[in-house]
């Protein structure tokens, strides 16, 4: 009898100790999703403006969701497959982007970050967002930012003011000086593929000082590859190629004036006016097939389509 009951006693006891282990183990399981959840329990000052915990905790768990299976975990872009896309993932812990509003390595503003979001980056494996509710994609743009220290030490910089397209009535116009600024002035053809033959090149060279001509490469209707922070890159080749930066006037206005920061493509502000970069912008766009093409006579047109 005292056996029985010891062993009975021994039966309860052993499954209240389980119960308690089960119980112990919920509480950890449920406090790491918990504090998974909520890893946030403060405000943080990201690029001089503080942002609430709720908003990172809600970025957070928006990241995780979308984001985290091609920017990683830690968002340094070290995910299985990275290697396979060109270019790669980006590694947020730098700090560092290539479609901004402002010049050089300056942290950009929310909303450039939010564009890019909204309309992806075209032609690389970044897809678009826009289907993803604005609030949310806001506070993923908040996140992104506690990756890299950068977000904590410095501002946001001051985004180039747009000036007014001084083209706006004639583009076509517009587009012919772009296609002297781009072969006689700033000589896009360095890098990009020249769209003009060489006789020309040299006609429009020969307005500038003798000492600021420059030799044509090799090959000037090919595109050259160059070395940046991501690689070796093919300087585009407008005709065929998707601007990634975003393709209204505006977009690649602000392209050409920021430059591509971490690759040799230079912010084009203030080296050539704004007139000029308008004439630019229209150009391109006509390029890569979101203007019409130059109304030329047909020998002139005979050499651009070679
Ligand atoms: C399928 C893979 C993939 C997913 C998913 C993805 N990205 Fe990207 N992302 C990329 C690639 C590839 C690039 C590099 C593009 C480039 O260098 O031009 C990139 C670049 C970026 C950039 C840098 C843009 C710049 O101007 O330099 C940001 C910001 C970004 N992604 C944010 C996000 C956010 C936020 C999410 C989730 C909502 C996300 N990405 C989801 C692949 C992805
Ligand atoms: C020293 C080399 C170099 C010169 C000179 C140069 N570029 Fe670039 N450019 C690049 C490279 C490299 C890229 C691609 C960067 C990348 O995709 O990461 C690029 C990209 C671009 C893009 C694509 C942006 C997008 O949205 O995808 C445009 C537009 C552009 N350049 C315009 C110009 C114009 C106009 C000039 C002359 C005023 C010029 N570039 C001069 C190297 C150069």
């Amino acid at each position: 009898m005292s056996g029985m009951s010891a062993r009975a006693h021994r039966t309860v006891g052993l499954t209240l100790q389980r119960l308690l282990g089960l119980l112990a183990l919920q509480v950890v399981v449920f406090g790491a999703i918990g504090c998974q959840r909520d890893s946030f329990k403060e405000p943080l000052v990201l690029g001089g403006t503080s942002v609430s915990a709720r908003t990172l905790n809600r970025g957070h768990r928006a990241y995780l969701r979308y984001c985290v299976g091609c920017h990683g975990r830690k968002g340094d872009g070290n995910v299985p497959g990275q290697e396979q896309m060109n270019p790669m993932p980006r590694d947020f812990t730098k700090g560092r982007f290539k479609y901004t509003s402002v010049l050089g390595d300056q942290l950009p503003p929310d909303r450039d970050l939010l564009r890019l979001l909204r309309t992806g980056v075209p032609g690389t494996h970044m897809p678009s967002w826009s289907t993803v509710e604005p609030a949310e994609l806001k506070a993923i743009v908040q996140y992104i930012k506690t990756f890299s220290p950068r977000w904590r030490k410095e501002k946001v910089g001051t985004p180039l003011p747009l000036p007014h397209d001084p083209w706006a009535r004639d583009a076509d116009k517009a587009r012919r000086r772009g296609r002297v600024v781009y072969h006689g002035v700033a000589r896009c053809w360095q890098c990009h593929p020249s769209y003009l033959g060489e006789d020309e090149i040299r006609r429009l060279q020969s307005r500038l000082p003798v000492n600021e001509r420059l030799p044509l490469r090799a090959n000037p209707r090919q595109p050259l590859s160059v070395p940046t922070e991501y690689g070796p890159t093919l300087a585009p080749a407008f005709k065929k190629y998707q601007l990634r930066g975003g393709n209204r006037p505006s977009d690649v206005f602000r392209t050409i004036a920021t430059g591509i920061p971490g690759t040799p493509m230079p912010a084009w502000h203030p080296k050539l006016s704004g007139r000029e970069l308008w004439a630019l912008t229209h150009y391109v766009r006509s390029l890569v097939g979101l203007e019409p093409g130059i109304k030329d006579n047909e020998s002139q047109t005979r050499v651009n389509r070679k």
